[in-house]
């Protein structure tokens, strides 16, 4: 029997890790121990809840405009806590955030092995995304496992030097849509069974990331304002992140529109299911780049690079910046030539078939078995 300790804290980490989680509490060959840091706290319960997880610890350490070093400190010393009473064998952590990398720092200094989820995507600018490019590359460099949904992923980290136990698995974002996605979907959140989707053009929009906080934010809300005015038979449904700054700046550009809604954070069930019924997906989110192409929606990134090139190459996703004008531009390019839009609307899904936790666990397994 091998212990396993997933760790993970925000909204993209959980729905990426519950899945595996799901997989894990089904193998006999594995006890699976949960703990949250709860970096976030209410989007992070909204997937537990779909997934119908309960965890074993809760570090709780979300506060209001929490700074890095808030994060990154409590975790760690939470973390201490939780591994001297859990002993794990193995302690999984997910992705780039600083729950991740605080976690796997925190089992290095207790000298347990971390195995690495979504490893070895790369910018190679370090702040950009700011710190997600250094929390994971760091956890990289920690991390004895590598689970790297492409090759890409892989060839990245063996440049690096990293040569040993990476394996290809595929991303676990393709195995939750067996959890959340349904051809007869009903909508949780009530505002959205009242929107027309199927009759009307929808354009999904999210924006969030720390580096576009600021101007290149009021860039993104002034652009979707300037195309919502000008395209009124199109609407736009923006679920905000409940970070204050990021709140602060959409509400004051784009509430009180006719065809512009703007909600709380919607359950992954929901997003998922509204994504695949979008006409495009406007957004600066690393995880939405790899749903939409699954369901054939084109995304225009608003970010001046991306970690995930497999889908820009494969011509569904593009990205376009943060000025105003370039991401008016490309948006209407869509809107008016039909011949563009076809390009890009292809169903193109470079991030697995929806078994990657399936051959996380098989890797786990056999790495166990080599080390005893
Ligand atoms: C974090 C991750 C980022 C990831 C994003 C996903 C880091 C450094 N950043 O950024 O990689 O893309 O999550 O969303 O790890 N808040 C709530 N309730 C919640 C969640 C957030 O109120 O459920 C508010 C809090 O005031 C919190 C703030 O949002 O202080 C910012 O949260 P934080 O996790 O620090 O940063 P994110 O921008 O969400
Ligand atoms: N998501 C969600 N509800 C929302 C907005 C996003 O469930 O209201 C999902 C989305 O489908 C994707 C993930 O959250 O799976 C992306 O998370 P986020 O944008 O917070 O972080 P990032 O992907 O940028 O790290």
């Amino acid at each position: 029997m091998i212990k396993v300790l997933s760790v993970f804290g925000t909204r993209p980490e959980a729905i990426k890790m519950c899945p595996l989680v799901k997989e894990m509490e089904l193998c006999s060959e594995m006890e699976s121990v949960v703990c949250i840091t709860a970096q976030h706290r209410q989007m992070l319960d909204q997937v537990l809840e779909v997934f119908e997880i309960r965890p074993d610890y809760d570090l709780n350490v979300m506060s209001r405009c929490q700074t890095l070093f808030d994060i990154t400190a409590k975790v760690i010393c939470g973390l201490k806590e939780v591994l001297e009473d859990s002993h794990p064998d193995i302690v999984l952590v997910h992705g780039d955030t600083t729950t991740s990398f605080a976690a796997a720092l925190a089992a290095f200094y207790c000298r347990i092995p971390v195995g690495h989820v979504e490893a070895g995507l790369r910018t190679y600018d370090k702040y950009s995304p700011f710190p997600e490019e250094m929390n994971r590359t760091l956890t990289g460099d920690i991390a004895e496992l590598h689970f790297s949904p492409t090759t890409q992923n892989k060839d990245n980290l063996l440049c690096e030097n990293i040569q040993k136990n990476i394996f290809v698995t595929g991303n676990t974002v393709i195995d939750a849509f067996k959890t959340t996605v349904r051809d007869t979907y009903v909508f949780e959140n009530e505002a959205l069974n009242t929107l027309p989707f199927g009759e009307k053009r929808f354009v999904l929009m999210t924006a969030h990331r720390r580096e576009n906080l600021g101007k290149p934010l009021e860039n993104i809300c002034k652009a979707v304002l300037r195309l919502a005015e000008k395209y009124t038979d199109i609407h736009f449904v923006y679920p905000v992140h409940l970070n204050p700054a990021v709140r602060k700046t959409v509400f004051a550009y784009l509430d009180g529109k006719k065809n512009i809604t703007l909600l709380d954070p919607v359950s992954v069930a929901d997003m998922h299911n509204m994504m695949a019924r979008s006409f495009l997906v406007m957004t600066d989110s690393g995880g939405l780049q790899e749903e939409a192409p699954y369901f054939g929606i084109p995304v225009l990134v608003m970010r001046t690079e991306t970690e995930r090139p497999e889908a820009v190459e494969m011509g569904t996703v593009r990205v376009v910046g943060v000025k105003e004008e370039d991401i008016v531009a490309a948006a209407e390019h869509l809107i008016n030539d039909a011949t563009e839009y076809d390009k890009m609307a292809q169903a193109v899904n470079p991030y697995g078939d929806g078994h990657a936790s399936e051959r996380i666990i098989d890797a786990i397994l056999k790495w166990a078995k080599e080390e005893k």
